[in-house]
């Protein structure tokens, strides 16, 4: 029976990919206020999917910020169910001038296709929407019970999500949540991602005078509130990497000895890694490996700095206000409540008493972590096997999925994380692509994982 898909499955290549292109042209983005109308134009384009698919029970949830779309097949008695968790939105374009083509218009281009969204998370979703469609169109029926989940505001921190599942406990119940938005560890190397890091996300505010003031006139006899603001990010991490928040390790869940090992056994090479970012040398906490401080350990960042005159030539002033955002990835068993108020603590201890300060917390989320003994990935390896004729890894991330941890708290089935990105497919960045192998394996893979599934 499986014969017949990939066959089908390979027969449709072209398609997908067109498909994938009409998903990406949708301008998603859903930190930008102006685009709601193209985050329910993308909502419906999802739900429309599923329709014509023949899933079945398809509904736009609407939410406090933008809606999600529920779909389900569930026909499939006695047979286990999975629910399928992704999401439409992706992150704003800016730079915009960097990007080789425009962001909403997808161009294949070596292999990958171009455009916002194409790998975060829109192609990863609709690998298995196409999956799902694949068993449906040459049986008629599918061999597990399958229901999709698929949000518009992961990029902005999920927070309508939790009431969402809470309102829909019944509705999303499933033995196992797949998720497919995060990385492969390298080309060829399909990939289960067992651990993802948390986040804590902070704004500040540093306000020195009440309005700008003439640099001559005053400088000198008033702080600078972005002297004040470099000041205070200085205090962050010490040279060697270490963020030097008072007690911000103290729960920060050692990695076993076993664990270093499975890590350093995988082909990582900092060499290559520094040349595929560009960086002069990496740079990270002593005592760590990269694979280590990305995965297992906290790190600490600004994202960005505004302050002052930043056009064209010389303007001589000293800025009223400096504001930076800033973030940490937490690890287990770190918590963002616990981080904020130590963040805020420390903050407040180490600003100049000649500037104010004020802290916002725009977003939190739990890291995640989950043993790898659960027999499924045997499965999930099988089938990784089948699509990609290749073994594949186990492996942790550093990028965050906040909704992991409430799903296992609220649903309380197991989430397998199968990420079909690549590492240096710039999600989040200019020219953010898809690798259109990886995609047309993805879709491949995840059909034989629903049979696979089908007979536990
Ligand atoms: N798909 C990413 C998360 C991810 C990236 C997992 C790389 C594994 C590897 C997701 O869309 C994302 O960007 N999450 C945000 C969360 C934040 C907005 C709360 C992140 O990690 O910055
Ligand atoms: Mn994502
Ligand atoms: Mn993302």
């Amino acid at each position: 029976m499986i014969r017949k898909i990939t066959e089908l499955i390979e027969k449709n290549e072209n398609r997908y990919l067109e498909e994938l292109k009409e998903f990406v042209r949708i301008p998603s983005i859903s930190a930008d206020p102006k685009k709601s109308e193209s985050m329910i134009k993308c909502a419906m384009w999802v739900k429309k999917q599923m329709d014509v698919m023949g899933m079945e029970n398809t509904e736009i949830i609407e939410t406090e910020g933008h809606p999600s779309v529920y779909g389900e097949w569930c026909r499939a008695e006695g047979k286990p169910t999975i629910l399928i968790y992704g999401h439409y939105d992706v992150q704003p374009v800016d730079p915009v001038e960097l990007w080789d083509s425009p962001p909403f218009e997808p161009t294949v281009k070596n292999g990958g296709l171009y455009g916002r969204g194409a790998v975060d998370d829109k192609g990863q979703i609709l690998l298995h929407m196409k999956a799902v469609e694949a068993h449906l169109q040459a049986e008629g029926k599918l061999p597990i019970n399958i229901k999709f989940l698929i949000e518009g505001e992961e990029e902005v921190g999920s927070e309508n999500l939790v009431p969402l599942i809470k309102d829909n406990l019944e509705k999303l119940q499933s033995d196992l949540i797949l998720i497919s938005d995060s990385s492969m560890f390298a080309k060829g190397m399909p990939s289960i991602c067992y651990g993802l890091r948390g986040i804590s996300y902070f704004e500040l505010r540093v306000r020195g005078t009440n309005g700008d003031l003439h640099s001559g006139s005053f400088g000198g006899a008033v702080i600078n509130p972005a002297n004040a603001l470099a000041r205070i990010i200085t205090k962050l991490k010490d040279e060697k990497g270490r963020i030097l928040i008072p007690g911000l390790y103290d729960d920060v869940l050692p990695l076993s000895d076993e664990e270093r090992r499975v890590f350093a056994d995988l082909p990582h090479d900092d060499e290559k890694y520094r040349k595929m970012l560009g960086a002069p040398e990496l740079f990270g906490e002593e005592g760590y490996s990269t694979l280590e401080r990305v995965w297992a350990r906290p790190s600490l960042d600004v994202n960005g700095i505004i302050s002052g005159y930043t056009g064209e030539g010389a303007k001589t002033v000293i800025p009223a206000k400096a504001s930076a955002k800033i973030s940490l990835r937490l690890v287990p068993n770190q918590t963002p409540e616990r981080v904020e108020e130590l963040f805020r603590k420390y903050i407040k201890e180490i600003t100049p008493p000649s500037v104010e300060v004020e802290i916002e917390s725009l977003h939190g989320g739990m890291p995640y972590i989950s043993p790898i003994d659960n027999p499924i990935f045997d499965v999930v390896r099988e089938a990784l096997k089948n699509g990609f004729k290749a073994d594949s890894v186990t492996i942790r991330e550093g990028g965050s999925i906040p909704i992991v941890t409430d799903f296992k708290e609220l649903l309380k089935s197991p989430v397998i994380l199968i990420g079909f990105g690549l590492p240096d497919e710039n999600a989040h960045a200019p020219n953010e692509w898809i690798d259109l192998e990886n995609y047309q394996k993805g879709i491949l893979s995840m059909a034989y994982l629903y049979e696979g599934l089908a007979e536990r």
